[in-house]
């Protein structure tokens, strides 16, 4: 089959790393399923793998990707979960020690086919099509567990989002105004100030700009750049949500700020099968769908990952197996 595969790392030159050609189709595990994929999507997840973060040599080569949507055997829609859990494990997804995510253990979803445990396929409601479902399970379900499980804060809060332009951000805008938040961003680029704010941001921010009043919730992926802003623009009590770290990991702490104001850090891993089933019917529900920035044949997936690497994208990136 046709996949998109890490063949080695390189911390400083990914995509030297990628390799797209053919590759043994999965074995099928007693309890798991094969599911023939339509649409898959590009997450930071899949750079970070190219960059051997979370990917061991002694894994290479590892068939990358973790969101997709296809069919099943039964030819049903699906969608993949792409939290892989310890057999028996029966608490929540995300916080399982033995967890996974599909291309750090198991081969991933950039493919013409991937096998999961029956529990990892949900139905895909009519309505969405593979293109939008692809690109729920990993930033999608991670937005919707940071704001509506981990933030704290009810519809009519004032929440911060930033760095605008990535897959989990644009998820944060869409699904705020869908539920009913005032939505604050930052993006250092001035056309996805415009394009947050199109797409239902209320209003925009350069990085590290003084906001109008303290936000109830931030919704923190880039890290070192905008850790300092983040604490700042907290109300006392506020809580900073963190699932990501896109700049670097290790901005100073600022404990005197944390502590004195009474703020709460939250850190957030992608979410639980619950989880996507809910985000998939509040899509169904609100309207609200995904922002694909391009679509492209799975056999050009280097031209994804060099836009991605460039941070030269407003939402994401769906590839198709079937060209
Ligand atoms: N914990 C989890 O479960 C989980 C799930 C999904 C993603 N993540 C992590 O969350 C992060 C975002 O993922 P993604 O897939 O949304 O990535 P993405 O689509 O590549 O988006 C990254 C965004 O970060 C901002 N950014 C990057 N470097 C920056 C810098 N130096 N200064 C300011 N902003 C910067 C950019 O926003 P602007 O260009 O608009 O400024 C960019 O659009 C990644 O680190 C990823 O590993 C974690």
């Amino acid at each position: 089959m046709l996949a998109a595969s890490a063949v080695r790392t390189s911390a400083t030159d990914p995509l030297s790393a990628l390799e797209v050609g053919q590759r043994p189709a999965p074995e099928v595990p007693d309890g798991w399923v094969r599911v023939r994929l339509e649409a898959a999507s590009l997450n930071h997840h899949d750079l970070w793998s190219l960059r051997g973060v979370g990917l061991p040599d002694d894994r290479l080569p590892m068939v990358l990707g973790c969101d997709g949507a296809g069919t099943d055997e039964q030819g049903r829609d699906v969608v993949v979960h792409a939290v892989v859990t310890s057999p028996g494990w029966t608490g929540d997804d995300t916080l399982d020690p033995g967890r996974s995510l599909l291309s750090e253990r198991y081969a991933g979803t950039l493919a013409e086919e991937v096998v999961v445990p029956a529990r990892n396929v949900v139905p895909r409601p009519p309505g969405l099509t593979a293109a939008e479902a692809a690109c729920l399970p990993t930033a999608w379900l991670t937005a919707y567990r940071m704001l509506v499980t981990q933030s704290g804060a009810a519809p009519g809060s004032t929440v911060l989002v930033q760095g605008a332009g990535g897959g989990v951000a644009t998820a944060l805008v869409v699904l705020g105004r869908a539920t009913g938040y005032r939505v604050w961003v930052t993006s250092r680029s001035g056309s996805k100030r415009e394009r947050a704010q199109a797409l239902g941001a209320d209003a925009a921010f350069a990085p590290g700009e003084r906001l109008p009043h303290k936000v109830d919730a931030v919704m923190e992926t880039v890290g070192e750049a905008t850790w300092a802003h983040s604490l700042r623009s907290l109300r006392p009590g506020g809580t900073v949500v963190v699932a990501g770290a896109t700049s670097g990991p290790a901005p100073s702490a600022e404990l005197q700020r944390v502590f004195f104001l009474g703020l709460r850090v939250v850190g957030s891993t992608m979410g639980t099968r619950d989880e996507l089933v809910r985000l998939l019917d509040l899509l169904v529900t609100t309207g609200a769908r995904p922002v694909i920035d391009r679509e492209l044949p799975l056999d050009r997936a280097a031209e994804g990952f060099a836009a991605m690497a460039a941070g030269d994208l407003f939402g994401k990136v769906v590839l198709r197996p079937g060209g």
